[in-house]
Parts: C-alpha cells; structure tokens; sequence
C-alpha cells in the first residue's frame, strides 16, 4: 500500500493522492491577469496525475506582487482568466489550489530572466514598497511601513481575494507566510521592528497572519481547506526560528488553517542555508509534532521512493514538490509506475500505465 497514493480528506475536500505540485511564479501575467501559458502549465500537471495544484503566489493588492508580472487575485477579470484554468485542472481529475500573496519589501522586483536585478524604478512599472518596519530587503529600494489603514488594507485584500478565488472554483486556498514576503515579514524580527500591537513579541508578530487567517476562514466557511505556507526559519542570527514556527503554526490552526506547508528561507540575503534532498523535511516533522498539526513538507523531494519515505517516517501528511514538475509534468504518473501503486490515470494514457 502506497501512502503517497493514498487519498486525504481536509473538511469537505478528498485529495485523491499526496504528491502535489507547489505553488511557481511564472512572471508571464499581464496586468495580474493569468494568460494561455498559465492555462497549459497547469494543465498539464493534472494531466500528470497531481493530487492537488496550487497555482503561484498571486497579489491580493496590486502593489503586493513580486514583479509587474505576477499573478493577481483583486479584480474580477484576474478571477475570470482563473476561472477556465481551474475547470480544466477539474476536468482531468485533480484539484486546484491558489496561492495568495503579498510581496511586501519583496515587491516590485525584476522577473528573474529580466536584463536588470533588484527593485524596478517606478518609471519602468515599479512603485512603492510596503513592510512592517522601513527596513529594506538587502539591495532592494526601502519601504514605507505600514500605518493601521494600510494593514486594514492586506486583511480586506485577502478577504476579497479569497471570495474571488472560491468564485473561480478553486478547491483550497493557500496563504503566502514564506519566503520573506509580507506576512513573514511581521512574523520575523529581523524584518518587524514594530512598537505597536503587530511587533515585539510572538504573538504580537503574528497578528497579522492570524487576522489574515480569520478574515479567509469567514468568507471560505466550513467546507474549504485553508493551507498556510511558512518558512520555518530564517536560517539567520536573531531570525524567526523553528521553535517558533511551531507555536505559530498551533495558532494557525487554532484561527480555521488546516495544513501548514512548511518551507524556509527567503526573509534576508545573508541566509545560510545547507540545501541537500529533502532538506526542509525535518523542519515540517517538527512543526507536525507527531500528528497534531497536519503538514506538507516540501524542498528537493524528487523521487517517488523519496517521497513515499516522508509520509512513511511520518514526517509530513502530503509532499508538495515544485521543480520536478516542471521536469517531468507526469511526476505523478511516473511515481505511481515506479512504486505499482494505483492511481487514476487519464484514459488517453492507460497504455502507459504498467509497461
Ligand atoms: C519557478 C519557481 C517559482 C516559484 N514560485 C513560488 C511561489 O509562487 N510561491 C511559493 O511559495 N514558492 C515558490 N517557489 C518555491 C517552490 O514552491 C518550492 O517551495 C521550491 O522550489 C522547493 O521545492 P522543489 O525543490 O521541489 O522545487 C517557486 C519555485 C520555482 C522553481
């Protein structure tokens, strides 16, 4: 018996299998809005066997994205371009998740193949950054911080932006505490130097996450699954540490979240990371605490035996890979091959299934 093929209920949804793909800019939206490449991206995975997609970080403020390229979620044609690329996720069996997202101190940046690095002028279609404290990401433009508005601001954001996602017909809503985008940013006090009631202590530094939490749970009810992506640590001195993490994490799901999808990393350049296979692993065992906390883990899992291992150790309770998707976009179908487990191949493709 696969445990990786092995389905997984979260309130009213029942993930066929375990091995997900996880949440990849493209930079090709235009105006926020998602466009053919988006469409046959992700696709292509469900095609491939994906249990679940959660489609790339996608603003839930204009001024929220990673670049002038990203994905959004504020308006309702960023919704209706979402809406025939989670049907057609549908169509081939899988679910369809998306990632919602503030860049914060972290926006606002060239696309990675862009000629040009860090901060875009405004005069290019940059604008003004946004962060808990005016403490700059290390060769980024500074940003303002954040006044009371401007924080009623994210927590209306996200509440708009999930009632527009549950609108296009996606199953799972995922919100982006990771990778030293904004909600990291107040979790972490590197980034939070605040003296208000959203800085300082732990509990003060997750406020906004968990308002954030609050405000989605309202608008997604009891039947939809909340995941929350954090990054475990910084991998820095005096950063947000996985002892940390897993006090948030309980908090989380105190709030209405349902999995936590722990990854690390990405609040200060100076990071020092030791990246092997299935490095981030241990760090979703610890914030899992035996079972009491779903999680999923993710980082360098590439290998259906791999994979099947994490869920095996009882580190994790889903694996969300990235990079081997991209690959290989059947990972799902091949892993399944590879470990003779069951799983719902797409008809067209029976022949393929034991030899
Ligand atoms: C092209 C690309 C885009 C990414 N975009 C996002 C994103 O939108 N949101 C996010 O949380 N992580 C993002 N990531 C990180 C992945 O989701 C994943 O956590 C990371 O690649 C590690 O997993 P892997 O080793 O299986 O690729 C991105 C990674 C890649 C390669």
């Amino acid at each position: 018996m696969s445990l990786l093929f092995s389905p997984l209920s979260i309130r009213s949804v029942t993930f066929p299998n375990r091995l997900w793909v996880s949440p990849m800019c493209m930079y090709s939206a235009v105006d926020g809005v998602v466009q053919e490449w988006h469409h046959t991206h992700l696709a292509q995975f469900a095609s491939g066997g994906a249990g679940l997609i959660v489609a790339e970080a996608s603003s839930v403020v204009p001024e929220g994205r990673i670049s002038p390229r990203d994905a959004g979620i504020w308006n309702d044609a960023q919704r209706d371009a979402w809406t025939p690329i989670v049907q057609a996720i549908h169509e081939r069996g899988s679910l369809a998740g998306i990632q919602l997202a503030h860049a914060g101190r972290k926006a606002s940046t060239w696309w990675p193949w862009a000629d040009e690095r860090g901060s875009v002028p405004e005069a290019d279609g940059g604008w003004q950054t946004v962060a808990p404290s005016a403490v700059a990401f290390e060769g980024f433009e500074s940003p303002v911080a954040m006044d009371a508005a401007g924080i009623e601001r994210v927590v209306d954001g996200f509440r708009s932006a999930a009632g527009r996602a549950l609108d296009a017909g996606f199953d799972v809503l995922e919100l982006h505490g990771a990778h030293g985008y904004l909600l990291h940013q107040f979790l972490s006090p590197l980034s939070n130097l605040r003296t208000d009631e959203y800085g300082g202590s732990l509990e003060n530094r997750a406020r906004l996450l968990l308002r954030v939490i609050d405000a989605v749970r309202e608008v997604a009810g009891t039947n939809v699954p909340i995941f929350v992506r954090i990054s475990a640590t910084d991998h820095a001195e005096g950063g947000f540490a996985p002892a940390d993490a897993a006090v948030v994490a309980e908090w989380a799901i105190e709030h209405g979240a349902d999995l936590i999808d722990v990854s690390s990393g990405g609040l200060v350049a100076h990071q020092k990371i030791d990246v092997h296979p299935g490095y981030q692993v241990p760090l979703a065992a610890a914030v899992r605490q035996n079972g009491r906390v779903p999680v999923a883990a993710v980082g360098l899992i590439t290998g259906a035996e791999q994979a099947e291992q994490v869920l095996a150790e009882g580190s994790a309770d889903a694996v969300f890979a990235g990079r081997e998707w991209l690959r290989d976009p059947h990972f799902a179908l091949r892993a399944a091959h590879e470990l003779g487990a069951e799983t719902a191949w797409p008809p067209q493709y029976l022949r393929a299934r034991w030899r």
